[in-house]
């Protein structure tokens, strides 16, 4: 299967350019990559990844941020704002609270639009300007649309965001607007979104950026690459487990992807590859089914409902890489409730860090998984947070404190205190 963590490096096909092609994950089809433009297999309609002839490591690594890692990409610089590069956060109070021997928040919210969208963004643009395409794509529930409306306006070309009307958090919003895009605000989910913008970018209306894109997710690779440096620069050892929300499962694959790519180039023993552990709110939890049910595929949820909006998606369409991912990794699938989600966000807010709600589920699963015993209390453990506090206004203020009204002099003030 050549999606397995033991699979061999393929040999170079002759419609590869310059060491890179795409090649399909169900029939092994391969494709040149920027020939023409397709997001799936001309033959069998699967998924599609960017293959390398040459895979770096890590002392290949060097400079900063997404492109440090550009031996592991498909080009040498992208349309750049300075992405990646994020923190990865001690959390003494909560590592002990939650009970594992190490825990680090890698917050992707520290990244230019405020989410880890940005990295995917900076590699799918440059593909757009290679293949010489004129509007840019996405349906999004906010952050994808933020980040594609941000590096297509970098880029200088035309962005259309296809949105779930009434679900999308106000500063999602608010960026996709100031930065130009054209925002369609569908009568539907984000699901019903994605089937339209994948009509409009089969019949040639725009290219299409959402992580179906193969090349989105090359980007997202370098989220992986950054906590295992940073966790072998800090212990001398990669983490035993990565816990990350999980939408579409494009992070998910692209991480697997990323820590499949080392191991082929020797860099990573099979057996220390970190458990990949993915967190769905309740309400929209089709990997968790398929995970608890061993099932080979997702059932769509037509009707998902979370306080995560961001994560508020019944039709993961990376399921098939993500799955993988979980599985050969020995890694897992959890779902938390809304309430499980706000608890985290506070305790995350509580270190100093302020993350969205779909972030925060990540905390919230380990937390679970560590009562249940899934999860070993002598294990190091990143937690990945994928959207900052600011995103979401509405459920920062609704999850904190509310302010008190006090007079305008000190007095009132002091006796109000
Ligand atoms: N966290 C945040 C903050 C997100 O915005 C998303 C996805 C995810 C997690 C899930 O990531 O899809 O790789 O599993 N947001 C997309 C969007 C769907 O349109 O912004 P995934």
């Amino acid at each position: 299967m050549s999606l397995s963590l033991s699979a061999e490096q393929p040999d170079e096909p002759a419609d590869a350019a310059d060491g890179v092609w795409l090649e399909c994950i169900e029939c092994g089809d391969t494709f040149a990559p920027f020939d023409d433009i397709r997001y799936t297999c001309d033959e069998c309609d699967g998924l599609l990844e960017v293959r390398y002839a040459d895979l770096p490591t890590f002392d290949d690594f060097d400079g900063h941020g997404v492109w440090r890692y550009a031996d592991a990409l498909p080009f040498e610089e992208g349309v750049s704002i300075q992405e990646g590069a994020t923190p990865l956060y001690e959390v003494p109070r909560l590592e002990e609270s939650v009970g594992v021997e190490a825990l680090r928040i890698k917050h992707e919210g520290m990244n230019p639009t405020g989410s880890f969208k940005d990295r995917g963004m900076t590699v799918g643009v440059r593909v757009a300007k290679e293949l010489g395409v004129g509007r840019l794509a996405c349906a999004s529930t906010g952050n994808t649309s933020a980040a594609l409306a941000a590096y297509g306006s970098r880029g200088g070309m035309q962005t259309l965001v296809l949105l779930p009307a009434g679900k999308v958090a106000a500063g999602k919003i608010a960026q996709a607007s100031l930065h130009g895009a054209r925002i369609l605000e569908v009568d539907g989910n984000f699901d019903a979104c994605l089937d339209i913008v994948q009509e409009l970018a089969a019949q040639g209306e725009a290219y299409l950026l959402n992580s179906l894109n193969p090349f989105r997710l090359e980007g997202q690779k370098t989220i992986g690459l950054e906590i295992l440096e940073g966790f072998l620069a800090d212990y001398d050892a990669v983490p035993d487990r990565i816990v990350l929300p999980v939408g579409n499962a494009g992070n998910t694959s692209a991480l697997y992807k990323a820590f499949r790519e080392l191991v082929q180039a020797g860099e990573l023993d099979e057996d220390d590859v970190p458990k990949l552990t993915g967190v769905q709110a309740e309400g929209a939890a089709p990997m968790v089914e398929a995970i608890e049910n061993d099932a080979d595929e997702v059932r769509r949820w037509d009707d998902v409902e979370t306080r995560a909006t961001a994560i508020r998606i019944g039709n993961p369409v990376n399921a098939p890489k993500a799955l993988p991912g979980i599985r050969e990794t020995g890694g897992t699938a959890v779902a938390v409730s809304d309430e499980e989600i706000t608890e985290a966000q506070r305790d995350i807010a509580g270190e100093g860090i302020g993350v969205e709600p779909a972030s925060a589920a990540s905390v919230a699963g380990l937390r679970k998984l560590r009562t249940e015993g899934v999860v070993d209390d002598d294990e190091r453990v990143a937690c990945l947070t994928t959207g900052h506090l600011l995103k979401d206004p509405d459920a920062a203020a609704a999850a904190g404190s509310e302010p008190e009204p006090v007079p305008a002099e000190t007095q009132g003030v002091l006796e109000h205190l």
